[in-house]
């Protein structure tokens, strides 16, 4: 087994409790603390569309109302043949909390890719510009 598999599978659990009732698309992620505590998140859907939040924001939110402050890997999961990476906004929310985090993206048969989140969000703007 390696390291991220446990990892992915928790990613895999947490897209089970997604609430998408309007985009039947399902995203789980698991994000990992420099301690090794995984936090869990699913994307959330609501009747106005735009206050959706993604699997990605919905667990670094948890994991920062936990009090955690230092990640290593985040893990992403949805039934798809092409791997989905984080959008734009998660991107965000990624850096300025998690910075160069490790992205691993799989569906829910296999790992389809590792990423560095410098890679997915160059030239990013944040609280060293301010
Ligand atoms: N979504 C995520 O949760 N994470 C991603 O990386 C991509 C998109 C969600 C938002 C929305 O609930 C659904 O997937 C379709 O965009």
């Amino acid at each position: 087994m390696r390291a991220s598999d446990s990892l992915v599978d928790a990613a895999r659990r947490a897209r089970e409790y997604a609430v998408a009732p309007f985009s039947g698309f399902k995203v789980g992620a698991a994000l990992e603390t420099a301690g090794g505590v995984v936090i869990t998140g699913c994307n959330v859907e609501n009747a106005t569309y735009g206050l959706t939040v993604c699997a990605e924001r919905v667990a670094m939110f948890k994991a920062l109302s936990d009090g955690h402050r230092e990640f290593r890997r985040i893990a992403i999961v949805a039934d798809t043949e092409v791997p989905t990476p984080p959008c734009g906004a998660c991107r965000q929310i990624l850096w300025e909390f998690g910075g160069d985090l490790e992205i691993i993206l799989a569906n829910l048969l296999e790992e389809k890719g590792v990423h560095r989140l410098k890679d997915l969000l160059p030239l990013p703007f944040d609280a060293r510009l301010l």
